[in-house]
Order: structure tokens, then C-alpha cells, then sequence
């Protein structure tokens, strides 16, 4: 690979960018891995396949998402004028859709049948189960317990949707685990299953596969800038759990000397050890989950327990691209602690009435201290990867709203009021039920 700090790295035969990636993968999993990456392969030079994935992108995505002018907050911030790439206007409120519309045409191609994901926020989830519902496959989304009760909206949605949530008690219980269990899944029932993984994370060819679904974000907005301003971004922000929606953002910019990328990691509470995700400042370099990168580990080599308000963020490692370019300094990876992050959020929601995902206001955290520092000629690309409303009960609680705590304990007494009512007369509520069953299946409902 070129040591050009500005040449636009793809990873090798073997999946590396450099020392970082790679596929430390069971045996089992070998064949099925060679396999995506030549279906992969073709796939990307076949323009029947091209014409499916801008079909789904314009109609069930909604893509080209909006790029917003931010007036109210450049004007409140002084300095850089700052835009917003919209990817929470998104089908199911952001980008994880993208590399799930990809990946499950390329399920497709290969005549898999089950669809295997892990999550963390359970966005990830909810787009897997969203294309599940779409194109007919059946899907087992592993979460880690811990965030099975933080995103409790989604897991809800994903249910909906016909989804089967797995939760997962080993370990920290977070997005690590969920990873670890997915794989497990995927080596038992390789034979019809595809794991669709939702980071640029695992082993190649994930890491190439999310990123290239990924890069109409940053296509998208070199069009939109040029459209605005007629110029190139200064800057590029994105936030950077395992690294999807940032590859997205700067894939297209990689070449431009004059963009300045920024990758924002979770800062949590704090620098102390457990207290965040941040890879960059702490990490070491490891092997770990199929790819090599920085990883928090702790004295033996074992993953360590980390921290963040969001739990897409709430990851010990960090996806191969992106340790690559932080090794050449093409990207610049900073974090922004929760506090930090809430009080992003609600500046964005005040002045522009956009609502931020938890993860995505780490990118505007570090708008807001980067732009006072430029000039009023010089634009901040914001890569808003989501949008909030999967994170009412963190926010509410992080707030003390009281409105939203009696609502919640009120609603809480109706519905325990509501399941007494039903245990009160079983016999009739049961007879009910099955009355209601049969007119259902009588008139070809579904279940
Ligand atoms: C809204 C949102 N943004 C960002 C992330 C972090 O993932 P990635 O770094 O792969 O974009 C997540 C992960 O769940 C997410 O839900």
C-alpha cells in the first residue's frame, strides 16, 4: 500500500490497509467468507446489480438524504458556516440502512435463506430487520442485554418488524458480546445463513463491503457542497463506533488534500480506564473479532469494559480503515465526553429543530468547538449519522425531565391496571382471545 498520506487506500488481497485488518477467521468460516467477497466482486461490476441498489436506495431508503445550511448555529457559534448531511431523514433514521439494502442483495446472489446481525443502539438491527421484512428472509439479531434496556424503542420495532432479538448476558453484556454471539450463530449455520455484519468491522471482506455501500454518503455530498457553495467542504465531521457511517463520509474526500477530515470517539465520562471507547488515546494494537486494530485491552490482552452515554459507540475496537488512517494522519480522531454530548444535542435541537442521535452529537460537539475557530469563509460538514428518537428514555432520564417520569409512571399503573383487568376474568379473556384468533385467520389476516 502507498505510504501517500492522500492516496485513496483500499485494503489488499488479504483485506489489510497496512499492519490493520486482515481475516483471522475460524476455518469454518473460510469458504463462506471467499465466497461473499467474490460475490461482492462480481456483484460491483454488474450494472444490473448497480441499477437494484440505486433502485432501493431512491425508493425504500430515500436517498439523496438532505444537506442541510445550519444559519442559526453558525450565526450563534461565529466562525465556520456549518452543514449537516441528514442520514437520520433515512428509512428506520439513519445509515445503517445503506450497507443493509447492499448486503441483503448480496444474500440474494448467494441464495442465502437467514440473516444473522448483531447491534448495539439496535439501529443496526432495526435496518436488518426492516430489509429482512423487504426481501423475505428470516432474522436473529443478537444484542448485548445491557443495550436490550437502553434501546428498548428499537427492539420494540424490530420485533414489529418480525425480528427475533437475542439478548446476550456474557461479558459486558454490550455490542462486543453481541458480535461474539453472532459469529457463534454464523459458525453453526453457515451452510444458509449470512451474517450481516453492521460496522466496518470483522474480517475482510466486511470492512470493504459497509464502507463501499457507505461512500454515497460522501458522494452525495461533494455533489450538495459543490451545489451550495460551489466549493469542496474545509471539513468533514463524523462520529466513530466501529467506523461505518465515518467511511461513508470521508471515503470520497480521501483523495482531497484540501478536506480536513475529524473522527470523534466516544469520550465518556471521563479518561480513567472503563470510563470510554476512546481507541485512539488509550488502545492497543491487537487481534481481536477477525481483524487487527486498537483495541482497549486490558494487561493480558483480554478486551476491556468500556463506556458511553450512546450505545453505538459503546465499542472496544475500532474498524481497520480508520486505524489505518490515523497511523498515516490523513484523519484526525478526537472524542467528546457525555457531557459534552447532551449539550450538543440540545443546541442542535434549539437552533435548528434537527434531533440528534446520541452518537451522531458527538460529531456536533466537535463542530462546536472547532468552528469559533475558523473563519467565517471556511464550511463544517457534519455527518449526522441518526436521529434521536430511539434515545427518549437516556435523554429524559440525563435531562430529570419530570413530565416525561410521571408520564412513564402513569403509564406503567395503566398498564399493570390493564393486565389485572385481563387476569380478573380469564376464562372470558381467554375465550375473547381465541374468538379474535379465528375472525383473524378466517379473513386471511396476518398472525
Ligand atoms: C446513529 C448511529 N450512529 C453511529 C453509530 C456507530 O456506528 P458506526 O461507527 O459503524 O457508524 C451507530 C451504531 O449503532 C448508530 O446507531
Amino acid at each position: 500500500m502507498s505510504n501517500d498520506k492522500n492516496a485513496y487506500p483500499v485494503a489488499d488481497k488479504s483485506g489489510r490497509y497496512g499492519q490493520f485488518g486482515g481475516r483471522y477467521a475460524p476455518e469454518v468460516l473460510m469458504p463462506a467468507l471467499l465466497e461473499l467477497e467474490q460475490v461482492f466482486k462480481d456483484a460491483k461490476k454488474d450494472p444490473v446489480f448497480k441499477k437494484q441498489l440505486a433502485y432501493y436506495f431512491k425508493n425504500l431508503v430515500g436517498r439523496p438524504s438532505p444537506l442541510l445550511y445550519c444559519g442559526n448555529l453558525s450565526k450563534k457559534l461565529g466562525g465556520a458556516q456549518i452543514y449537516l448531511k441528514n442520514e437520520g431523514a433515512n428509512l428506520t433514521g439513519a445509515h445503517k440502512i445503506n450497507h443493509c439494502v447492499g448486503q441483503i442483495l448480496l444474500a440474494k446472489r448467494m441464495g442465502k435463506k437467514r440473516i444473522i446481525c448483531e447491534t448495539g443502539a439496535g439501529q443496526h438491527g432495526l435496518a436488518t430487520a426492516t430489509v429482512c421484512a423487504s426481501f423475505g428472509f428470516e432474522c436473529h439479531v443478537y444484542m448485548g442485554a445491557r443495550d436490550v434496556e437502553r434501546q428498548r424503542p428499537n427492539v420494540f420495532w424490530i420485533e414489529q418488524l418480525g425480528g427475533k432479538v437475542i439478548p446476550v448476558q456474557t461479558g459486558g453484556a454490550r455490542l462486543k458480546d453481541a458480535v461474539n454471539a453472532a459469529l457463534k450463530d454464523w459458525i453453526t449455520n453457515v451452510a444458509d445463513s449470512h451474517y450481516l455484519l453492521g460496522s466496518c468491522v470483522g474480517p475482510h471482506p466486511f470492512p470493504e463491503i459497509n464502507r463501499y455501500f457507505q461512500s454515497v454518503i460522501s458522494r452525495e455530498i461533494k455533489q450538495q457542497m459543490k451545489e451550495a457553495t460551489g466549493h469542496l467542504p474545509n471539513y468533514v465531521i463524523a462520529c466513530v463506533g466501529g467506523g461505518s457511517n465515518a467511511a461513508g463520509a470521508f471515503d470520497a474526500f480521501l483523495g482531497e488534500k484540501s478536506v480536513e477530515l475529524i473522527g470523534v470517539e466516544a469520550g465518556g465520562q471521563g479518561k480513567a480506564r472503563g470510563q470510554n471507547a476512546a481507541r485512539f488515546s488509550s488502545g492497543k494494537i491487537g487481534v481481536v473479532e477477525g481483524f487487527r486494530s486498537f483495541w482497549l485491552l486490558d494487561e493480558d490482552g483480554q478486551v476491556d469494559d468500556t463506556h458511553s452515554i450512546s450505545a453505538g459507540l459503546d465499542y472496544a475496537g475500532v474498524g481497520p480503515l480508520h486505524a489505518y488512517l490515523h497511523e498515516t494522519g490523513r484523519v484526525t480522531y478526537t472524542s467528546a465526553t457525555d457531557k459534552q454530548v447532551l449539550a450538543a444535542f440540545q443546541l442542535l435541537a434549539r437552533h435548528e429543530g434537527i434531533l440528534p442521535a446520541l452518537e451522531s452529537s458527538h460529531a456536533v460537539a466537535e463542530a462546536v468547538r472547532l468552528a469559533p475557530t475558523l473563519k467565517p469563509t471556511q464550511t463544517i460538514v457534519v455527518n449526522l449519522s441518526g436521529r434521536a428518537e430511539k434515545d427518549i428514555f437516556i435523554i429524559a432520564k440525563n435531562f430529570a425531565d419530570e413530565n416525561f417520569k410521571e408520564f412513564m409512571e402513569n403509564w406503567t399503573i395503566e398498564a399493570n391496571n390493564h393486565s389485572l383487568a385481563e387476569n380478573k376474568n380469564p376464562e372470558e379473556n381467554n375465550a375473547k382471545k381465541k374468538g379474535q384468533k379465528r375472525t383473524s385467520k378466517g379473513k386471511g389476516v396476518a398472525k
